[in-house]
């Protein structure tokens, strides 16, 4: 009996960036798009993304003391993200989906790293042995002035709610976190790219979907 070729495995691509900068938002408009192409697309959030991750995720964004470790913070999210890539993640790029991400290590790294100060050496090893292989093929930055950000994420909010921890916290914080993505896209161009997302969401959705295009649509002669 002839053997089959291995099925293709998925495309793995990862939206990052500050407070309002658009990620959900064009991660939703990319998986439409995709599955208008005939692509299997799942799309996924973090924290969370599967049942046990998603209870973290209400724990994270639930806690009550401002002031805890950073890399306490990081490993709660890399218990979710463990959980994540088991149950969902690598499950669909396996069986040859693609799967958006609305964030992931990039954020742990921007966020708890460089604007929260745990060590980016703690870090990488611990990303190292929860994401090993299943590193995204590419990962879209939204860069935006945290202030625009920030101001985004605050007229979303019905009137009376509170901010959510993260967004509570002090611009000073904002300006490492989007300096940290930043990094992050210096150091790894060939998996990330940068995109420019103030100004409506179209014409960042078009832009997006020319990354896509060149990154991965012309390696599979789509
Ligand atoms: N290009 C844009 N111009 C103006 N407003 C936008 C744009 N894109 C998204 N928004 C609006 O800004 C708010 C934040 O957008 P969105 O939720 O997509 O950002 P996010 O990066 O996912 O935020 P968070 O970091 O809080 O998850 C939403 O109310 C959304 O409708
Ligand atoms: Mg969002």
């Amino acid at each position: 009996m002839a053997s089959q070729p291995p099925a293709a495995r998925g495309r793995f691509i990862t939206f990052e960036g500050g407070e309002g900068s658009g990620k959900s938002t064009q991660a939703r408009l990319l998986a439409e798009r995709l599955k208008h192409a005939g692509i299997d697309t799942v799309l996924t959030r973090e924290p969370g993304g599967s049942p046990f991750a998603e209870q973290v995720r209400e724990f994270i964004l639930g806690q009550k003391h401002a002031a805890h470790a950073a890399l306490a913070e990081a490993l709660l999210f890399y218990a979710a993200r463990a959980d994540h890539l088991e149950a969902t993640i690598r499950p669909a790029l396996t069986a040859g989906k693609w799967l958006i991400a609305d964030r992931f290590s990039d954020s742990t790294r921007a966020y708890q790293g460089a604007a929260g100060g745990a060590h980016a050496a703690a870090i990488e090893t611990i990303d190292r042995v929860v994401v090993a292989g299943t590193v995204p093929d590419l990962t879209l930055i939204l860069d935006l002035p945290p202030e625009e950000g920030l101001r985004r994420a605050a007229d979303r909010r019905p009137a009376g709610a509170a901010s959510d921890p993260f967004e509570s916290r002090d611009v000073a914080f904002h300006k490492r976190l989007r300096a940290g993505f930043q990094a992050i896209a210096a150091a790894e161009p060939q998996r990330c790219a940068v995109i420019e997302a103030s100004g409506p969401a179209a014409p960042i959705a078009a832009q997006i979907w020319r990354t896509i295009e060149v990154r991965l649509l012309a390696q599979r002669g789509l």
